[in-house]
This record gives structure tokens, sequence and C-alpha cells, in this order.
């Protein structure tokens, strides 16, 4: 994160809202003169007073600029601002900085490219409080060519980790590790409203949970080595004593204001698969094996609609 760049660098930053602004500071503190264009114009009135160049409209701040970096709510936000009639993006590189869908990381990139520039999408796995600290990560696909020519720059803002060269790649990750964290605290969330509920103290209960979160990590290697060799050892419990309790915690959160987070359809596999005499294995046979990273090419869902305009 110290290493050198050129503070020439012609860099935009499109959107100073929580995330831009933090961007736009961090090179600012590097020696950058970023320009900056927000749709609510004061909003860049503190990056222009330390030095940004505030631009009049995107146009301007995209023709200023050689590497582009797109901080907006959303997709819709981001093809809004990207796809102006005669946009030309040659020589340019766009980083789409927002948490999107792979597919909208694919059509975006699709677009830059038929506009001549070069696209790479990135999950930021962290908070603006975070950026340009050693604990911030920021995952990025697509062009491995703009990747590794802005690498040292992308790397004041965080870790830069390359994902992968399909555009879609930073998405897919960025949601999928969203997930863990949804599933783990929105778990923890009904453990603790269902042991409130029954009139234990949370208190008493928190370190044992906190126990128990320990137990996934510590699993996650043997996890993925299960997956990759396609075995799946019982481990603590068999797939026909895990059924057993996932039908208790099935009926435990009949009711829950959270819902019963999809176990009916983790029983349903379970069952199935005891029912092809597989109820001797362990819990990762739910998933099955993992393909070689080179020959599984990554899956995205079609589109449910298309809406006018889109490609
Ligand atoms: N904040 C976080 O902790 C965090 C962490 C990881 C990922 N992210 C992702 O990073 C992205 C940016 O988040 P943020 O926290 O910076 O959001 P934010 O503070 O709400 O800022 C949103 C920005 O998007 C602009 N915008 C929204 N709609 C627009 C439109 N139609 N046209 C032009 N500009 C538009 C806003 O402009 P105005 O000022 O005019 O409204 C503002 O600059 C999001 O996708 C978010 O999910 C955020």
């Amino acid at each position: 994160m110290s290493e050198v760049t050129t503070p020439t660098a012609r860099i935009a930053v499109i959107g100073t809202g929580a995330i831009g602004t933090a961007v736009a500071r961090r090179l600012l503190e590097e020696g950058h003169a970023p320009t900056v264009w927000n749709r609510t114009r004061d909003r860049t009135a503190g990056l222009a007073a330390a030095g940004a160049r505030p631009a009049g409209s995107v146009r301007e701040a995209v023709s200023s600029s050689s590497l582009i970096l797109v901080t907006l709510t959303d997709y819709a936000a981001v093809r809004e601002c990207l796809t102006l009639p005669d946009m030309d993006l040659s020589g340019r590189t766009v980083v789409g900085l927002y948490t999107g869908t792979p597919a909208e990381a694919r059509s975006i990139a699709s677009r830059v490219t038929a506009s001549g520039g070069r696209y790479l999408d990135a999950g930021v796995q962290t908070s603006p409080d975070m950026i340009g600290t050693d604990t911030a990560t920021i995952l990025y696909s697509g062009s491995r060519e703009a990747f590794e020519e802005h690498r040292s720059l992308l790397g004041l803002l965080s870790r830069p980790r390359f994902v992968g060269e399909a555009p879609e790649a930073a998405a897919l990750w960025d949601l999928a590790l969203f997930g863990i964290w949804y599933d783990a605290h929105l778990g923890l969330l009904r453990a603790l409203d269902t042991v409130r509920a029954a009139g234990i103290d949370v208190d008493d209960f928190a370190d044992t949970a906190g126990t128990q979160i320990g137990h996934v990590i510590a699993g996650v290697p043997g996890t993925v080595a299960e997956m990759k060799e396609g075995s799946y050892p019982p481990g603590p419990a068999d797939l026909t004593e895990h059924l057993t309790v996932v039908r208790h915690l099935i009926d435990l959160r009949k009711g829950h204001s959270l819902g019963d987070g999809g176990l009916p359809d983790v029983a349903a596999r379970i069952e199935a698969l005891i029912a092809e005499g597989r109820g001797g294995e362990g819990l990762t046979a739910t998933v099955g094996p993992a393909g070689r990273a080179s020959d599984a090419p990554i899956r995205v869902a079609p589109r449910a609609a298309r809406r006018d305009g889109e490609t």
C-alpha cells in the first residue's frame, strides 16, 4: 500500500458518496489531484478545497482522465452516467467500484469495451473508513492488462486482488462473500432471538455463540479439501444425524421473524442423499465436488427480464 505511484496519473472519481470521497481523499493524501464529479454538486466542495478538481459534467471528468473510478450506488446509476451519447472511452480504463450482480458487471464491461475502453469490475470488501489501510481488500476482475498497469495506484486504496479475467468474477466473489456474512450473522440473530424468547440471558449465551462461529472458520480448509477431493467424511456427524438436527431447527424456527433460513431445502437435499444410500457421508456431500478452476466456467443466472435499452 505504500508503493510509489506517479502523481501525474490522470484519475477521475465519478460519484463522491461515502466510498468515492474516501477514495478521492486517499488519492489526495498520496499527491494525486483527481478530477471529481458528483450529481449533487456541493458534495465535491470539501474535496475541491483539499486539492481535487471538480468537473462540471461526467463527460468533462471522463475526457480529462485515463483512469476513471466509478463509485456510484448501483448499476443503474453507473449505466446512466457511462452511456451518454458519443461517450469516448478510447484509451481509458474504467473501474466500477459498486456492489452489483455478475450480469450487471458483464453488461457494463461490454458497454465500456464497445466505447473503446478497458473495464475492471471491483468488489469493495471494505468500508469507507478502512480505505487505504492494510486490512482493506478490493477484488478486481476484467482486463488483466489494465489491472497490471494500474496495480500500484489501486494499491493505494486497499490490498488489490485480481480474481479473474471474466468481468463478472469480482461481483461473484463479492456477493458470495457477502453471503457468508449474511448467513453467519443472520444465524447469530436467529439464535439470540430464540434463546431470548425462552428467557435465557443473551450475555450467558454470547461466548458459546462466538465459539460456534469459530468452528465454522476452523472448518474452512477441511471443507475446501473435501470439495476438491470429492470425498465427504462424516466428521462429528453424518447426514442422517444432521437431518435430525435440521428438522429440530425447522421446528424451533417456526413463526420466527427471520424465517427458517432455507433449512427445508437443506433437509430435502439431505433426504435425497440418504435415499441414494449416502446417509453415512458428511455435510459437504450436499454440494458435491469442486471442478478445477480452469475447467469451470463462471455460471451466471440468466436475466429475468430485459429492460429497454439494455444490451
Ligand atoms: N459504504 C460502504 O460501507 C460500502 C461497502 C462496500 C461496498 N459499497 C458499495 O459501494 C457503492 C457506493 O457506496 P457508497 O457508500 O459510496 O454510497 P453513497 O454514499 O450512498 O453514495 C452514492 C453515490 O452515488 C451517486 N448516485 C446515486 N444515483 C445516481 C444517479 N442516478 N446518477 C448519478 N449519481 C448517482 C450519489 O450521488 P448524490 O450525492 O447526488 O446522491 C453518490 O455520489 C455501492 O454500490 C455500495 O453498495 C459500499
